[in-house]
């Protein structure tokens, strides 16, 4: 029988037998599915388990905040918080290729656990520990995408699956592994974690790096920061928060168009706004939704946002799109 007790039980257990008595660490993102995985682990293993958050700078508004108190307030776990932004900054430099950024985060991404391990390590006083395990939020439609599942093509790398270095030195704990994202919800429900975890709508690992059209830089980065909470704030105070999957917004960095604004010709950038409906995420709608919330993203963004001239939307379903954009 498939329910969330079961599944809670059967992956508690065989997160047990599969660390025992050594130390594991959770990389968070601020997402539902890095969340449960976390939150499943402590279960089992308690405080044999460290959650780390990596603050890579392609984070959206808030979000390391919100991770920072949210979570550990829901769940009591160990975090460390770990100032990365130079460093993700510095190894995306000149990169515009979606594989190449993808392949680049995830592995600055275990670069940094692997840092972070060291340090939980000798801080406990465990020096000689020879595993060490790595838990990730991969679910079943992640495995399949990224070309790990039965007879699937490779789309994209995703960061927790196909985007990894081969050179990994941790052994990965996935409880996640089989489940889509509304079982995963459930389970999140069930482990009673907050609303606002279980259900805030998908971000991806390689955050806003795959939300940049071209090279990502902090300038890019705060840019579309700006646009993203703007939209999620009107999405939000309209209602539409549990009707949309998730609506990323996308920056054209490399394409300009003219506009006019005051008296003055501007010749900014287009901000692409991709309101998607789904139940998986391996297919998806474009959302129908209304004009006058898409009217008022619109001029705030134009207004508020220096050097976004255009706001576009994507009216692609998947297939043929995918939904981001990289
Ligand atoms: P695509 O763009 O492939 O996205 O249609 C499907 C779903 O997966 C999310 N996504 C990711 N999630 N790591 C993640 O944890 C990733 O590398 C990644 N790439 C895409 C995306 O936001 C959507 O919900």
């Amino acid at each position: 029988d498939w329910t969330t007790t079961n599944v809670v039980e059967e992956q508690v257990a065989a997160i047990r037998a599969q660390v025992g008595t050594k130390r594991a660490i959770c990389g968070l993102s601020g997402g539902v599915d890095s969340a449960v995985a976390a939150a499943l682990v402590q279960k089992a293993i308690g405080s044999q388990l460290t959650c780390v958050y990596v603050d890579h700078g392609l984070m959206r508004k808030g979000e390391t905040e919100q991770v920072e108190k949210d979570f550990v307030a829901a769940t009591g776990v160990q975090l460390k918080v770990v100032d990365a932004q130079e460093r993700f900054l510095n190894a995306l430099a000149g990169v515009s290729d979606p594989e190449e950024k993808r392949k680049i985060i995830g592995r600055e991404f275990i670069r940094v656990f692997e840092q972070a391990q060291a340090e939980i390590v000798a801080e406990a006083g465990a020096e000689g520990e020879d595993v060490a395990f790595l838990v990730q939020g991969t679910l079943y439609p992640d495995v399949v995408e990224s070309g790990g599942g039965t007879g699937t093509a490779n789309i994209k790398s995703h960061h927790n699956v196909g985007g990894l270095p081969d050179d990994i030195e941790f052994e990965l704990v996935e409880p996640l592994r089989q489940l889509f994202k509304d079982e995963v919800r459930m389970v999140g429900q069930e482990l009673g974690l907050p609303e606002e975890i279980v259900q805030r709508q998908p971000f991806p690992g390689p955050g806003l790096g795959i939300r940049i059209v071209g090279e990502v830089t902090k300038e890019r980065l705060d840019l579309l920061r700006e646009a993203d909470a703007i939209a999620r704030e009107e999405l939000t105070a309209a209602g539409l928060d549990r009707d949309i999957w998730q609506c990323p917004v996308v920056l054209l960095a490399d394409v300009r168009s003219v506009g006019v604004q005051g008296d003055g010709r501007t010749y900014g950038h287009p901000i692409v706004l991709r309101p998607v409906s789904s139940e998986d995420a391996m297919t998806a709608d474009w959302t129908r939704m209304p004009y006058d919330v898409l009217a008022k993203i619109s001029t705030r963004i134009t207004n508020e946002v220096a050097d976004v001239n255009r706001v576009v939307l994507d009216v692609t379903s998947k297939p043929p799109g995918t939904i981001e954009w990289e």
